[in-house]
């Protein structure tokens, strides 16, 4: 960002500040010391924080009306002149507060010089923050919530699809991607009540704290905390301007679901592969290679896995920020911005992707069965079947160990064995062990809250929907 204004005008305003410091700042000072590349973003609450002062500074009898009107009038035409792009943002007025302030006083005169009564820049970042997190939770929590629901439905339809269940990424036992899908979605409604618990701690007003102690104004801090829409006020001025934990609480919630989508991701790169074949993805969230023609690449669900190192790096950056800070405000809290928007944006995005990727997947139900039935993923089941007829359940461990030994020997599948071969060791088998043995006599037999039933499947389903009302 440039600065377009002549020298000598530059540093008249620059007076703003000036204070007791004699020389003027240093010009690389001033760069280094700027946040107004990054922090504009926050025009709109800062001005919405700035119309509600103003009329809180008149309700309590500090300006009069007509200052507070004009005042209120010029902060409207700031934001016209933002939005249309006509505002001249100046690095030597340092972050979006001050060139605001100055542009108020440009426009309106000497009651613009007013409006930073009772208040300090510590008091309306801290405010602006929390003001532009509440409204991106709201709408990242609106996105979540409609992933949610095309989860839902694609776990509808795969209800009682048999796939194979992995532990250390080898077949382990048969489950429906139906409850597979509904994994994911327990995570995520998960994440969605994080953000949620998040917005209510963000949702307390800083302004009145000033800079550190409060202001000698008498501020109607309640008047202001409800006009600008927070439940309530900061119950402490000197925490109110100085922590970020709300950022903080956010940035983790953040990681926490970029980290579950890379694990889902990562699955659905795993299962477009050749190697899978479990799902076919939409050409249109796929690229092509530039050199082999016959490529057809994951990079959306790569891309989201790789982009979860951000998030991740995000919380860190701001966690470290945050340590062994001193009370009150430090000048380190302008770095706060750059790693919330962009876990922010890094979140948002994501969401989109995969509010866009996930109803178009196609499952391919053959190939899952086919695959459900190998890895002796029904060994289990046997093993179940002998503690029914009264095995102690290690004894039958190792009596299917056995049967398995064989199998591999013999390069076949459990339920491809005779009657008198799996009962080499046991009299206890019987015919009734080949529906035990499929995959799809496998799912139906864990019928409980949370097992991998096709019915108990649609119940989970169905107790989701009504739980989170999608
Ligand atoms: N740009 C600053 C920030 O982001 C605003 C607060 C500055 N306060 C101060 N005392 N220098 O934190």
């Amino acid at each position: 960002m440039k600065d377009e204004k002549t020298p000598d005008a530059a540093e008249s305003e620059r007076a703003l500040i000036q204070g007791r410091l004699k020389d003027s700042t240093d010009t690389f000072v001033q760069e280094f010391t700027a946040s107004v590349d990054f922090d504009k973003r926050l025009f709109e609450q800062d001005i919405t924080n700035s119309i509600v002062q103003a009329k809180m500074l008149s309700e309590t009898g500090v300006i009069t009306q007509e200052e507070a009107g004009s005042m209120v009038k010029g902060l409207e035409k700031i934001r016209e002149e933002v939005l249309r792009g006509e505002f001249n943002w100046r690095v030597d007025l340092e972050d979006v507060h001050m060139n605001i302030e100055n542009r108020l006083t440009e426009l309106i005169g000497e009651a613009g010089k007013k409006v930073h009564t009772g208040r300090s820049r510590n008091d309306q970042i801290a405010t602006d923050l929390r003001l532009f997190l509440i409204v991106e939770i709201d709408q990242i929590t609106s996105k979540i919530r409609q992933l949610l629901r095309e989860i839902a439905k694609l776990a509808e339809e795969n209800a009682a699809t048999v796939m194979p269940g992995f532990t250390h990424l080898q077949v382990a036992q048969p489950i429906t991607f139906g409850h597979h899908l509904m994994a994911w979605f327990s995570m995520l409604e998960r994440d969605l009540g994080r953000l949620m618990d998040c917005k209510k701690r963000t949702s307390f007003s800083p302004m009145g704290s000033a800079a550190l102690a409060g202001s000698t104004f008498h501020p109607d801090r309640d008047f202001s905390a409800e006009k600008m829409g927070f439940q309530g006020v900061c119950d402490n001025s000197l925490d109110a301007v100085s922590d970020r934990d709300f950022a903080i609480e956010f940035c983790s919630a953040a990681a926490i679901t970029m980290t579950h989508f890379s694990r889902w991701c990562e699955e659905l790169i795993l299962w477009s592969s050749d190697q899978f074949d479990f799902v076919e993805l939409p050409d249109r969230f796929c690229t092509g290679s530039s050199i082999m023609p016959q490529k057809k690449n994951p990079d959306v669900p790569e891309l989201i896995r790789g982009k979860t190192g951000r998030t991740n790096g995000n919380l860190i950056s701001l966690l470290t920020l945050m340590k062994s800070q001193p009370l009150a405000y430090n000048k380190d809290n302008q770095e706060d911005k750059e790693p919330l928007f962009d876990s922010v944006d890094t979140l948002s995005n994501c969401v989109d992707a995969l509010n866009g990727l996930i109803p178009n997947i196609a499952a391919k139900p053959t190939n899952m069965r086919q695959a459900a039935e190998s890895g002796f993923s029904t060994a289990t089941d046997l093993a179940d079947y002998l503690v029914k007829k009264g095995l102690p359940f290690r004894t039958a461990h190792d009596l299917v160990g056995r049967i398995v030994k064989r199998a591999i020997t013999t390069n076949r599948r459990l339920d491809e064995m005779s009657i008198s071969e799996l009962s080499a060791d046991t009299d206890l088998i019987g015919d009734d062990i080949y529906s035990v043995l499929t995959p799809e006599g496998s799912v139906a037999s864990r019928d409980h809250h949370g097992g991998t039933a096709p019915q108990q499947v649609r119940n989970a389903i169905k107790e989701a929907r009504d739980r989170l009302s999608l």
